[in-house]
């Protein structure tokens, strides 16, 4: 441990300024891996290369948690005195040039509950081994160089018993396979594509298959197989489907083709996050994988598709053109959500795609960004990489890259990105290499969209207009400011690229025509602004019109705007842009919490104009089903207390549940009729149309049951009539929050039915969890000893824990301290098992200077007990540390 670090665990901090390139490149690396839950052994040869220009400079390999049993050079075993071997590190002084420098470890996967590295996944005899190595992963199964800027070429072959661990994979082509003596096999893979080590996988185990082929427009024949347990393998058929429209889909609109002979993806249920992009061998949590209308909701569906395609979009925006350190992870993470983003909007809904990221974006991102985790999309510093992969990096990172496709358009923008790969395939690429291959293809200069990367914080943007009837013009006003940050007092202003449309009263735009430039026929415009403030005018704008500004949410900013409630509803009612119709409709419902939380009664003009909204968005055929839902769909509590300072999480809740039940009174009579009239046409049916209908359908039933307790009945009957899991799980959600006479004999009639299935039972301690009443508390304790909870599952414990710490808001901040107790208990416990799972938990506790005093005081003081434990793992002590900074 270091002396510096403040607190028990915490690891000294790496700076971006510090980065040198390596003074020792492996070329090739070879491994033979004899595999075995308790005590499996790596052997390993690395072709090590010196920078001549750092002559000096020792080899030191990364190594932790190995038992090392043997280091040689060129084939020749060292003495104890040749090397020198700490917990983290493993040094080879004297070393010069070139040589083969080979290493014989022990580890036992089935002792690894952190869930990096080598671990086993299920039981010691039933189960499969597998390995998680980004970001620093690969160091616990082998000593290396174990940073994305070193690349090598692997050969890797396997050994293990084949009745136990029939299945063999890694990275790369299959090269040969075979028996061994006393009922062990072999197989041999060569990845031809150098990569960093944090690409590395190995997958052995007792596993099913499904298999496909996809043929590339280069013409290359790929095996596509995806791997389950018994259990689930009839339920990767949709991931199948998705795998190969994200394959086509990358063709067509990035003329990215697949480059290997096979694609393998593997679902496990022991994973810390979604699933991991290993060169040729994805691995996934089976949560991100499975899909039936059994076992599956709606979300879960266009989950799989998202994440099946991201990762496989990795394959080139992070593979084949990687980060030259970890600084730079957003440059593969921010481009390829970009890319995960377009692919859905491209083939469901761009609106709803774009509604539902925008969410995240207030919900997680700016929090995030407002408190004091807050950093940079590119920081400059970190202790424990792992705690990085955040909503800045990923969400706030995809932002600037669909900034970056607004201002360069279509065209331009794959352009661009054509040149980055070209430029930059087989190597490690930094931020800027990316924004000059995107300017040189354009002939732009895009240097000043750096600060983006470099400056935190959520810029404010105000939006003013005035017409001036006489001139028959329209001025436009956008200011921008960034309030200070953690470690950011000062702020520049940022190029915001602000996609505008003039409306008319009834809502059709109008021909936009700025003073100074010729007139076009567009009716809409991206004005860039590049400075503190801007005025734009327009001309040949006979009456004041309806401004539609930020369309699309063209960039990541709280948008003020001077736009009164007449205005909103012309937009919400006629917009032609989705994403700003539900924009408005956002905006109104805010206004109300507002009122109602500082008055205590939402403003009944304003509720009218809102209801009349809704009402209008309700009644309309040509309203897709599932925009009519997000409508409804009022913002969550963290969301709507955005900004506000002495939270107090009960009166913000009471104002929300106000509106809520205002806007349901007020439209019982279309809610009923639109719920009666979806009722039971679907089924089973899992095509965009049925599910739109089924969101608009399940946002009804929970509106209604809201406004009046009798309607409960409405979901006693759906939930015995469902033949959907979407349908049954809204009726059953909406039975624990109403407490519905009998609904505990209900919970284990589902908990019954679907006895053994892990991510259904998961679905069902977060519904419980998330019944916004203090009294959550105790069940979801109670819950924490039910014979599907286990403590070293991750999946178990964000859907339990998490949901309750993160989505249940009331029941988390109850006024006693009594929720932030249990998560502090729990989080030290899951510490010693899975620390990446704690330093996660551990957010929830992010924004606790933003409470009022007394709940201030009890999250802090929580906070505290945890700084003051010993034995705090690297991942948690970093979060507490800056949190309590
Ligand atoms: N690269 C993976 C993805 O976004 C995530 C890996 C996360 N690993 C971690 N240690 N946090 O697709
Ligand atoms: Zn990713």
């Amino acid at each position: 441990m270091s002396s510096t670090a403040s607190l028990d665990g915490a690891k000294p901090p790496v700076f971006l300024r510090d980065y040198c390139a390596p003074a020792w490149r492996i070329r090739e690396i070879e491994l033979e891996i004899d595999l075995d839950p308790a005590a499996t052994l790596v052997v390993s040869r690395l072709a090590v290369e010196q920078d001549p220009a750092q002559a000096d400079v020792e080899l030191v390999l990364d190594a932790e948690h190995l038992e090392l049993l043997e280091v040689s050079i060129d084939a020749r075993v060292l003495g104890a005195d040749e090397y020198r071997a700490s917990a983290q590190t493993l040094t080879i002084p004297g070393l010069r040039g070139r040589s083969v420098v080979g290493t014989r470890v022990r580890i036992a996967p089935e002792k690894n509950t952190a869930l990096q590295g080598l671990y086993l996944s299920g039981s010691r005899d039933a189960g499969f081994l597998l390995t998680q190595c980004e970001a620093e992963g690969f160091r616990r199964i082998t000593p290396s160089i174990d940073r994305p800027d070193v690349l090598a070429r692997y050969t890797v072959t396997l050994r293990a018993d084949r009745a136990r661990f029939p299945l063999l994979l890694a990275n790369g082509n299959a090269d040969g396979a075979g028996e061994l003596d006393g009922g062990r096999h072999w197989a041999r893979f060569v990845d031809p594509y150098p990569k960093p080590s944090y690409l590395f996988a190995l997958v052995a185990g007792n596993l099913e298959h499904i298999e496909d082929e996809f043929v590339t427009a280069e013409g290359r024949r790929v095996r596509l197989v995806i791997h389950a347990e018994t259990d689930a393998i009839g339920h990767c058929g949709w991931a199948m489907q998705c795998l190969k429209m994200a394959m086509r889909w990358d063709e067509q609109r990035f003329g990215r083709c697949y480059d290997l002979d096979v694609f393998h993806i593997v679902a496990t249920h022991d994973f810390t996050m979604g699933a991991m992009e290993n060169k040729g061998l994805n691995i996934f949590n089976a949560k991100y994988l499975l899909a039936d209308p059994e076992h599956a909701t709606d979300d879960d569906y266009r989950h799989v598709l998202a994440v099946v395609g991201h990762e496989y979009f990795h394959n080139w925006s992070g593979n084949r053109v990687t980060c030259r350190d970890w600084f730079q992870l957003s440059l593969k993470e921010g481009l390829t959500v970009y890319r995960e983003q377009e692919f859905e909007a491209d083939l469901a809904s761009r609106t709803l795609r774009r509604i539902e990221d925008v969410r995240v974006l207030w919900r997680a991102q700016f929090a995030e960004d407002a408190g004091p985790l807050a950093h940079p999309v590119r920081p400059d510093r970190y202790s424990e990489i792992n705690n990085f992969y955040t909503a800045t990096v990923y969400e706030k990172g995809a932002e600037i890259v669909r900034m970056l496709g607004v201002v360069l358009g279509a065209k331009g923008f794959r352009r661009g990105l054509d040149l980055y790969f070209e430029r930059h395939d087989g190597s490690a690429a930094t931020v800027e290499d990316f924004l000059a291959a995107l300017g040189d293809a354009n002939a732009l200069d895009l240097s000043a969209w750096l600060a983006w990367y470099a400056q935190s914080g959520t810029p404010d943007l105000r939006a003013s207009g005035r017409h001036d009837a006489q001139r028959r013009c329209y001025e436009l006003t956008l200011t921008q400011r960034t309030p200070r940050t953690s470690g950011q007092p000062r702020k520049q202003a940022l190029p915001v690229p602000v996609a505008v449309a003039l409306l008319d009263a009834d809502g059709r735009p109008l021909r936009l025509h700025l003073d100074g430039e010729p007139a076009t026929a567009a009716h809409e415009r991206v004005l860039l602004l590049t400075s503190d403030s801007a005025t734009f005018r327009f001309i040949d704008v006979a009456r004041p019109p309806v401004a539609s500004v930020l369309r699309g949410y063209s960039a990541p900013v709280r948008l003020e705007q001077a736009i009164d409630a007449a205005a909103l509803a012309v937009q919400a009612r006629h917009d032609s842009d989705g994403f700003n119709r539900w924009f408005a409709t956002d905006t109104l419902a805010r206004r109300l919490f507002a009122q109602a939380l500082a008055s205590g009664e939402p403003d009944p003009a304003l509720l009218a104009t809102h209801v009349r909204c809704l009402d209008g968005a309700l009644r309309d055929p040509a309203v897709d089903p599932a925009l009519a839902a997000e409508m409804l769909t009022l913002a969550d509590a963290g969301s709507l207390a955005d900004g506000l300072a002495d939270i107090d999480p009960e009166a913000v809740h009471q104002a929300r549940a106000q509106v809520e039940r205002a806007l349901a009174i007020a439209l019982a009579e279309p809610l009923l009729a639109r719920y009666h009239e979806l009722s039971g046409s679907d089924g089973t049916a899992v095509d965009l149309a049925a599910q739109a209908r089924r969101r608009l359908r399940n946002a009804c039933l929970a509106a209604l049951c809201r406004a009046d307790p009798r309607h409960v009945d409405l979901a006693r009957t759906q939930r015995a009539q469902a033949c959907n899991l979407t349908d049954r799980l809204a009726a059953l959600s909406v039975l624990v929050n109403a407490r519905a006479d009998g609904v505990d004999p209900m919970l284990d009639a589902f908990a019954q039915r679907y006895a053994g299935d892990a991510l259904v039972l998961d679905k069902w301690f977060s519904v419980q969890a998330t019944e916004a009443d203090p009294r959550a508390l105790a069940r979801v304790e109670a819950l924490t000893a039910h014979a599907a909870f286990r403590w070293t599952n991750p999946n178990n414990v964000y859907a339990l824990i998490g949901a309750f710490t993160l989505r249940n808001p009331r029941a988390f901040h109850r006024a006693d301290g009594a929720g932030y107790r249990f998560l502090a208990q729990a989080i030290t416990r899951i510490d010693s098992v899975t620390p990446q799972v704690a330093a996660r938990l551990a957010t929830s506790f992010g924004a606790w200077r933003k409470y009022e005093p007394v709940r201030r005081a009890l999250m802090r003081h929580e906070l505290e007990g945890i700084a003051a434990r010993n034995g705090l793992s690297p991942d948690l002590g970093d979060i507490v540390g800056r949190t309590l900074a």
